[in-house]
């Protein structure tokens, strides 16, 4: 039984600062942290820290931060045998600037990300017989994820996109291949073009999701919680009372407690509330993969709340 990421790993270079500065405005921030990051290594460690057998496909720089970023994978017991070092392109980097209310914004690099090629495609389907969930993001190259969820689809295994971030052309055939789709609400208005404002637009934006294709759409509203719809059922979980002090892998560790949920036989319902609480508790910790709970502490936080 085991997980496979598909994504992207970067280094992250985060500056605090009291609010985000405006177009042309030199800003003095607070503190620089150097930080492990990547959407599809954040899921790939959100994953392993919950003790799902997590293997992370995708590719490096082979340079300074492309060992260090290999190594803390490693040291998070993800599976790196699928991680590539590319020789002519260096590491994917963030620069990440997060404000005192937590909100951020987010510049990435791709660098090695943007070179993943046959060579991930192959070692994925070689793991294919043993995996039993399927999770990619988009910062790796669109037409490389689309086959890559043809393969795992023909596989019989389940599909879950983070469709994040959003490419200016979106192929539609993409949502036919996708069993479980997991949009914030700006991704959800970027994609269906629906503005969404309360629980009711977020629900319509799910609807839309399932009418292109996709079976179950889970819509992610921050502090207002959560929307889900597939063909049977509708529903809505609020958001866990907490403090934001930096939402940036928030997303990450939903994914990551979703899919690790699913893999373990547990029901959406259930799962979607996995990963509410790991989306909660990242978001009261500075950084990325600094910020993903362990097994422990999500137990413990969903006992608290029950
Ligand atoms: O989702 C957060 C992540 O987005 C950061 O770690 C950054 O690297 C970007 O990929």
């Amino acid at each position: 039984m085991s997980l496979i990421v598909f994504g992207s790993i970067n280094l992250d270079l985060v500056a605090t600062v009291s609010r985000l500065p405006i177009a042309g405005e030199t800003l003095a921030g607070e503190r620089l942290l150097k930080i492990p990051g990547g959407k599809g290594a954040n899921q790939a460690v959100a994953c392993a820290r919950l003790e799902a057998t997590t293997h992370l496909v995708g590719r490096l720089g082979n340079d300074d931060f492309g060992h260090q970023l290999l190594l803390t994978l490693q040291e998070a017991q993800v599976c790196t045998d699928g991680i590539h070092m590319d020789q002519n392109t260096p590491s994917g980097v963030a620069l990440i600037t997060v404000d005192a209310q937590g909100q951020n914004s987010i510049i990435i690099i791709p660098g090695a990300n943007a070179c993943l090629d046959r060579t991930e495609l192959e070692y994925l389907q070689s793991i294919l017989p043993q995996a039993t969930v399927f999770l990619t993001q988009l910062e790796v190259p669109l037409s490389l994820v689309q086959e890559a969820a043809e393969k795992v689809k023909q596989a019989g295994i389940p599909v879950i996109l983070d469709p994040a971030p959003v490419p200016q052309n979106f192929p539609h055939a993409l949502y036919g291949l996708v069993d479980i789709i997991t949009p914030n609400e700006v991704e959800a208005a970027q994609l269906t073009g629906i503005a969404i404002e309360d629980r009711e637009s977020a629900t319509q934006a799910a609807y839309q999701f399932l009418e292109w294709g996709v079976k179950t759409a889970i819509v992610k509203l921050g502090d207002r919680g959560v929307v889900w719809a597939n063909h049977e059922e509708t529903g809505f979980l609020p958001a866990f009372p907490i403090r934001a002090v930096d939402t940036t892998a928030a997303g990450d560790a939903f994914n990551g407690a979703l899919a690790t949920a699913l893999n373990e036989g547990l029901s959406l319902q259930e799962a979607i509330q996995w990963g509410s609480a790991a989306g909660a508790i990242s978001a009261t910790v500075i950084g990325t993969q600094p910020s993903l709970p362990d097994r422990q502490t999500l137990e413990h936080f969903l006992q608290e709340y029950d």
